[in-house]
């Protein structure tokens, strides 16, 4: 199995911040930042799975923008682990002065219920910031993978079930929910590969050496469109524009598969109002950005609406998402402990 790296990659730097220690002292804001001069300092955005993933990919196309927006220097890192548990875990006892900020996804409201011991609250740990996009995934198989459609997948897993294996980033990742579902519509229990990312995990799926995962469109839109890939279904109600031929999983008879990626960024509870309000005018600037809207297009994918880019939609989206996975995860059995 190949594992991540957790590289960091600079982006732009603007500010200076000379002269800050004059400025220092007249505007506290609490929580240990400096709400008023914010930013001062390059801010890390921390990310929970592998590099070249759908999660870092989309974190470091808004990097940029916010970045500018900020005129601050933002720099991406990857800290991988326990299906995207390390990075909260790191991220909500990180100082709440706005300079280490969370990008999570579906993962931060199926983790309370999959990790009994799970040691912090999403809800009470962290500061929402606002929604970035929704992902559509993908069941996808290696090139020489022998089924071809999604009928032929399950009829070849179902005779094949010693042999066949399927990947995904952890207990806690989108593939992994993905899966699940796919094992909840299908009755089959197939055996998992943990990455720590699924880019990690595709690069196993190109050589053939794990047949088939669920993953995000931003992760597999271009090797299903190279043909590098076998794609079987779409999670999403509709079919996703940019891969028109692929079928839905309703469209292929799998009842309840229906989920999307959705992404936010978080900051440690107790992060000064000001500090979250500046994150969050960045974040909708860079989601306003041309760029991001049309390499998000090209990946099946959308920023948010602006009224979800918010810290209260986005909250509500965590708490409703927590209370929609916890009845299905817990009916499923599965657990990390
Ligand atoms: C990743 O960035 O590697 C994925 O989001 C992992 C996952 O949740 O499946």
């Amino acid at each position: 199995m190949q594992r991540g790296h957790a590289p960091t990659t600079r982006r732009r730097i603007g500010a200076s911040i000379a002269a800050s220690a004059l400025i220092l002292a007249a505007c506290q804001g609490g929580g240990g930042g400096d709400a008023g001069n914010y930013p001062e300092q390059e801010i890390t955005i921390v990310v929970p799975f592998s590099a070249g993933g759908p999660t870092d990919t989309v974190t470091r196309l808004i990097a940029d923008p916010m970045a500018a927006d900020l005129d601050a220097e933002i720099v991406v890192q990857n800290v991988e682990g326990a299906g995207g548990t390390v990075a909260a875990d790191q991220v909500a006892n990180a100082e709440p002065d706005g300079y280490t900020v969370l990008m999570h996804h579906i993962g931060m409201s199926t983790a309370p219920t999959l990790y009994p011991e799970l040691s912090y609250n999403p809800l009470e740990d962290f500061e929402t910031v606002g929604l970035v996009t929704e992902v559509p995934m993908t069941i996808i198989g290696s090139p020489n993978f022998e089924p071809n459609t999604m009928e032929e997948l399950i009829a070849y897993v179902t005779d094949n079930l010693d042999t066949v294996t399927y990947a995904n980033a952890g207990i806690g990742a989108a593939s992994q929910l993905c899966g699940l579902l796919f094992e909840e519509a299908t009755g089959l229990d197939v055996t998992e590969v943990p990455y720590e990312g699924t880019g990690p995990a595709m690069d196993d799926l190109l050589g053939d050496q794990v047949d088939f995962m669920c993953d995000q469109t931003t992760n597999t839109t271009e090797p299903i469109l190279s043909g590098d890939v076998k794609a079987y279904a779409v999670t999403t109600p509709e079919r996703v524009a940019s891969l028109p031929d692929i079928p839905t999983t309703e469209e292929e008879g799998l009842a309840n598969m229906a989920v999307s990626v959705w992404h936010g960024l978080y900051v440690p509870a107790d992060t000064p109002q000001e500090i979250v309000d500046a994150l969050n005018a960045a974040l909708v600037a860079a989601l306003a950005d041309e760029n991001v809207i049309s390499r998000l297009g090209e990946l099946g994918t959308a920023p948010v609406a602006e009224d979800r880019a918010t810290p209260d939609a986005h909250r509500e989206q965590l708490q409703s998402q927590i209370d929609l996975w916890r009845p299905i995860i817990e009916a499923a059995g599965v657990t990390a402990g």
